[in-house]
């Protein structure tokens, strides 16, 4: 009778790792290749370009995720001369500073289990950083905008200066930021061209953000980007 309060902390500990291993994905998510044409003009899309913050709540289908990623960080097709790849934004000296992942309620992307993703470009991947909804602890990071967590799905620009700063010193800092603005207009227009909503979020704890998704030393948060319905 005395080792029961210990049986039941080791069952506790137990049930907690099974069920953390248990929401764990293991293989990265293969995306539907993204669209290279579209049926809304530029014009139009740029005419309407608005931050929307009043999400559904209804599911993101994976191609649209696909799409919006490719937009915010995705690859140009290898050039047929050359094989050099290029982003979908300019980007100084073709350094690419910039890395997207993505974080995904319960049930809220087609065929994503809740959780944050790194988005790879070259191979249109999602592989899994952090197992569970961390989509309220995002919005707690983000000075608690609640409506944040009301988002299907969250796109989060991060960047490593290092790439650009190596090469260009303190000035690579503000070729960091051009680049993350033209993801960030990429992002609005891809949402606006697919009828759905998104809204830039600069209003943040970076500490508290890159714990969240637990980024690695020298990669930084700059941009939350709540999309949905
Ligand atoms: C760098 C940056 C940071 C922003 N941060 C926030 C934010 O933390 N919360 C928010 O609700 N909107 C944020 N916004 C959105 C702006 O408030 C919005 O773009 C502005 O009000 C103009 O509205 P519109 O985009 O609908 O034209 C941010 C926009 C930018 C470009």
């Amino acid at each position: 009778m005395r080792y029961l309060p210990r049986l039941m902390v080791w069952c506790g500990i137990l049930c907690v790792t099974f069920m953390t291993t248990a929401e764990a994905q293991t293989t990265d998510i293969k995306l539907p290749k993204p669209a290279l044409t579209g049926n809304k003009p530029l014009e139009a899309a740029i005419l309407h370009k608005k931050s929307s913050r009043n999400f559904t709540g209804s599911t993101l289908s994976l191609a649209n995720v696909s799409q919006l990623l490719w937009s915010a960080n995705g690859n140009l097709p290898a050039d047929a001369v050359t094989s050099a790849t290029t982003k979908v934004f300019p980007s100084a000296g073709g350094l690419n500073a910039l890395e997207a992942f993505l974080v995904a309620g319960q049930n809220t992307v087609e065929g994503v289990p809740a959780g944050v993703y790194r988005y790879n470009p070259a191979d249109n991947t999602l592989r899994q950083i952090v197992p569970g909804d961390q989509r309220n602890l995002l919005a707690h990071a983000a000075l608690s905008q609640v409506w944040i967590a009301r988002a299907p799905a969250i796109i989060v620009i991060a960047a490593v200066f290092e790439r650009m700063t190596g090469k260009y010193g303190g000035r690579g800092m503000q070729y960091v930021f051009m680049e993350a603005g033209a993801a960030n207009q990429n992002v609005y227009l891809q949402a606006e061209s697919l009828g759905l909503k998104a809204a830039s979020v600069g209003a943040f704890q970076d500490n508290q953000v890159a714990a969240v998704l637990k980024l690695p030393a020298g990669m930084v948060p700059l941009l939350l980007l709540p999309v949905g319905n």
